[in-house]
């Protein structure tokens, strides 16, 4: 399948967003107006197979049905009413969550940032009532490379000049050390009794796709158990199946003290996060002292009960195992047919390509190379320069997964 010039629906709407829209993002020229399972079509009425899955937000597939289902039912009965009151579905999901990750209590949010900041929040109340830290010196580590969101609590931990720059002030506490490094990790909680937390993806997403050493969760587990710190999980990207298992952290079989969940907690039905904790942390925060207009809505409860049933009913992460296996297999192959992919790396269906920039295109190479990629029906995007990330939905079949390889292999031979 080879798509047709630019049509004048596409640069209509390409147009009217550049005009009325902020410029804070750089989308590859696609316009989609419909999605189902691993596909989306453009508003030309051309099929894609949906390779990054609204940043593996999507992994239950696009319009799941039992999730559109669940969403229906409800959105015509109630959406939101305020915390000011109880509402019949929060009680219900919030159970489910507990149980199904194995914590004492949850507390939802929207976004997967202010569910790290929450993370964060509580973090800081924990190291003041239950550690003893003296008011206001609280401090939290972040690895060097992480990314949990656009806020200024999440930029304040960034060591990505492009989401800092003139954005400053930045919060103060926040010690940033090396990604998959222990001997930092234990050095720099050594150096100060007034850490209270260390907040870390299990694989490091946005940044590429970084898979640290084996073992490595694990000692960070053992280290914060050593010094009183808490581990705090991000897991808005690798939870809830992507990787191959429920959460990231069960390759190492190790529980963090805070889980931080965004993304495919409503299989990207709506915006939905949450951050389940233990009842010592999570109880340090008190009635009137944290919250969120539509945090833990009645939609928003029935969509998530329904999205992690699906993730549940359909195995999904053992099917990201299997076709994630397949992925690397097929672009390792490739790799030793072509330069141009240098590496392959990633667990489950959170994987990307490392690829050897072409002299005439420098930084660009890996945008053409999507440019392409998308000519011929596959939606992915860069990043970071020479990574290309492939997210896509857990749904998919091994002989999708085969077809999307061919369309991967075509492409890149072809370049
Ligand atoms: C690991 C991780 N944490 C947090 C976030 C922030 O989520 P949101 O964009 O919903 O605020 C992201 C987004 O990509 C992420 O990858």
């Amino acid at each position: 399948m080879e798509m047709t010039a630019m049509g004048t629906a596409t640069q209509q709407a390409i147009q009217l967003e550049e005009q009325y829209g902020a410029h804070n993002y750089h989308p590859l020229p696609v316009v989609l107006s419909r999605g189902e399972g691993v596909y989306v079509w453009d508003v030309e009425g051309n099929r894609y197979v949906d390779f990054l899955s609204a940043y593996s937000a999507v992994s239950q597939g696009h319009c799941h049905p039992r999730i559109i289902g669940a969403m229906m039912e409800q959105v015509q009965r109630l959406t939101l009413t305020s915390r000011a009151f109880y509402n019949d579905q929060a009680g219900i999901c919030n159970q489910f969550m507990c149980e199904f990750f194995g914590y004492d209590k949850v507390l939802m949010m929207n976004s997967g940032a202010e569910a790290g900041e929450t993370a964060l929040k509580l973090t800081r109340k924990w190291a003041y009532k239950v550690k003893g830290i003296a008011p206001d010196q609280a401090k939290t580590v972040y690895a060097a490379g992480n990314f949990w969101g656009r806020t200024l609590a999440a930029i304040s931990s960034s060591t990505d000049p492009s989401s800092t720059t003139d954005f400053g002030p930045l919060l103060p506490g926040y010690i940033i050390i090396p990604y998959n490094d222990l001997t930092a990790l234990e050095d720099c909680f050594k150096s100060d009794p007034n850490i209270a937390g260390f907040m870390v993806e299990p694989i490091q997403g946005e940044a590429g796709v970084v898979v640290p050493h084996e073992g490595y969760l694990r000692g960070v587990r053992d280290l914060c158990t050593k010094y009183n710190v808490l581990f705090i999980a991000d897991e808005v990207q690798t939870g809830i199946g992507r990787t191959g298992k429920r959460i990231c952290c069960d390759h190492e079989n190790v529980k963090p003290d805070i889980l931080v969940l965004g993304k495919a907690l409503s299989g990207g039905a709506m915006p939905v996060s949450a951050v389940l904790a233990s009842d010592e942390i999570m109880l340090t925060i008190l009635p009137g002292e944290h919250g969120s207009t539509f945090g833990g809505n009645p939609l928003a409860c029935a969509v998530t009960v329904a999205a992690l049933q699906v993730v549940q009913d359909e195995n999904l992460a053992d099917n990201a195992e299997v076709t994630g296996q397949i992925f690397r297999d097929r672009m390792t192959a490739l790799s030793q047919k072509t330069e141009l992919v240098q590496s392959v790396r990633g667990k489950g269906l959170l994987n990307a390509i490392v690829i050897t920039e072409r002299p005439d295109l420098g930084h660009e190479t890996a945008w053409e190379l999507c440019l392409q990629f998308m000519a011929n029906g596959l939606l992915c995007k860069p990043t970071h320069g020479d990574k290309i990330r492939f997210a896509p939905p857990l749904v998919i079949t091994e002989e999708q997964m085969h077809d999307a390889c061919d369309i991967i292999e075509k492409t890149v031979l072809a370049f």
